[in-house]
């Protein structure tokens, strides 16, 4: 019996094959488990079973294993469960031990994806997207797509791998499934790329047939199951492509070290180091507090709904972000898990204090003459102590190592206000700060 499925992750069609053969008794040595080809017909399915939930979770992870075996493996399990034959625990069967330590395998790559994806901006004829790209072991895109959609779901990002690619256009909010619905769509992978120069290359080459042609046709199952880290974890070493805008090579050294940091406990649930970004010789560093949600998984500060009106207000106040260096005081997303969003949480004094070690590497390698300190954890990371934001706004003041710094409000703080009035006041006046930054940078 030959089953041809519709591609390397076609969780539907395994499921509904292996519940078709089960029920129509065909022995697992008689099947013929192939992707692509011409699927002969499958038995009439009569009836149910069940098949243990375990079982179910670990074959719905195992199933995106870049493992040729793996659909026969699993449906031998599935089989004998159906016939009573299956132990409870994995260590008591060497079969049940494999498709486990398949399941462990694609967990742990799909957190490994998640934490050295980086992105870098490109303009297509629709406007802005993020671009990343990574080459995963086992076929750990779809699930990610999906993950990435609900935290990302207000921008533009394509992610491009050698077996394909996935595309979101930046849909409204919402959980993105079934990928249909979602506007998630997935099209042909790229070859050869090592770095952001091949991979621009190849998009300004390909994307506008790889956008046409992309198609909703995911059915990996359950995005939730990968969003949990494997722990414990150790982190593995930095993946071979790195993309994002660099300082020089000091910083760039420093932040391939804090990638590994563990100086304090707030690496373990983020997804990953957020480490500032902007040209070397930069004359001006902004401090904020530290990464939110989108920050965590995109990798790179200020890209989020604060991120979005700082950068409009910098436009506003005559400042190009890209002459600048952001960053902030500390660089891992802390927060509370509830439910399925993550809320923020503001860092304590003591991580502050412990992540002052990258943002002193930032200031000393980078040697920026100003710093602009947004908000509480910016300002009281560069001056140790508690700051009154409002008393202490909006006039330089020189720093015992010569930089100047000057204190202005944090970008959350203008999206927290909760009247129209009230908040268009402050914008108005955090503009304002902006200007006399700009006037400080253009006297320097
Ligand atoms: N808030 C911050 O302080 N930093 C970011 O990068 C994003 C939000």
């Amino acid at each position: 019996m030959q089953v041809a499925l519709a591609r390397e992750t076609d969780w539907d069609g395994w499921r509904h094959a292996t519940r078709a053969l089960v029920l129509a008794g065909v022995a697992p040595e008689t099947i013929d488990w192939q992707v692509g080809g011409t699927q002969g017909d499958l038995p009439d399915a009569q009836g149910t079973f069940n098949v243990p939930r375990t079982l179910v979770a670990i074959a719905a992870l195992a199933v995106q294993a870049r493992a040729p075996e793996r659909f026969d493996l699993l449906y031998r399990l599935v089989w004998r469960a159906h016939h009573g034959a299956l132990p409870a625990a994995p260590a008591d069967d060497p079969a049940l031990a494999d498709a486990q330590a398949l399941a462990f395998a694609v967990r742990a790559e799909a957190h490994r994806m998640r934490t050295q994806l980086r992105f870098m901006p490109v303009e297509d004829a629709d406007g802005s997207r993020f671009l990343g790209w990574f080459a995963p072991r086992h076929h750990v895109l779809e699930a990610n797509a999906q993950l990435l959609a609900r935290r990302f779901a207000d921008r533009r990002w394509s992610i491009v791998t050698p077996d394909g690619s996935a595309h979101w256009d930046g849909a409204a909010r919402g959980a993105p499934k079934p990928a249909e619905a979602s506007g998630l769509r997935f099209g042909a992978g790229a070859r050869g790329i090592t770095d952001d120069a091949t991979l621009a290359a190849w998009w300004e080459a390909h994307h506008p047939a790889v956008l046409a042609e992309s198609v909703p046709d995911s059915s990996v199952p359950e995005a939730e199951a990968l969003d949990e880290a494997p722990r414990p974890l150790d982190r593995p070493p930095i993946g071979p492509v790195v993309l994002e805008a660099t300082a020089d090579a000091d910083v760039q050294r420093a932040r391939e070290e804090a990638r590994h940091c563990r100086r304090c406990d707030l690496w373990a649930p983020a997804s990953q180091t957020v480490f500032g970004e902007g040209p070397a010789g930069a004359p001006v560093m902004f401090i904020g507090e530290q990464p939110g949600d989108q920050e965590d998984v995109i990798g790179r500060p200020f890209v989020g709904p604060a991120g979005q009106l700082l950068d409009r207000a910098m436009e506003e106040a005559g400042i190009d972000r890209r002459t600048v260096y952001v960053t902030n005081a500390v660089k891992h997303f802390k927060f509370t898990p509830r439910g399925k969003r993550r809320i923020h949480q503001s860092p304590d004094a003591a991580e502050i204090q412990v992540c002052r070690f990258w943002l002193d590497v930032e200031r000393v390698q980078l040697a920026p003459r100003l710093l602009v300190l947004m908000g509480g954890s910016g300002a009281r990371a560069v001056l140790g102590r508690a700051v009154g934001v409002t008393r202490e706004r909006g006039r330089p003041f020189a720093l015992e190592d010569g930089q100047t710094a000057f204190i202005t409000v944090h970008p959350s703080y203008l999206l927290r206000i909760p009247d129209e009035a009230g908040k268009a006041r402050e914008y108005a006046a955090f503009v304002e700060d902006l200007r006399r930054v700009r006037a400080l940078m253009e006297a320097a």
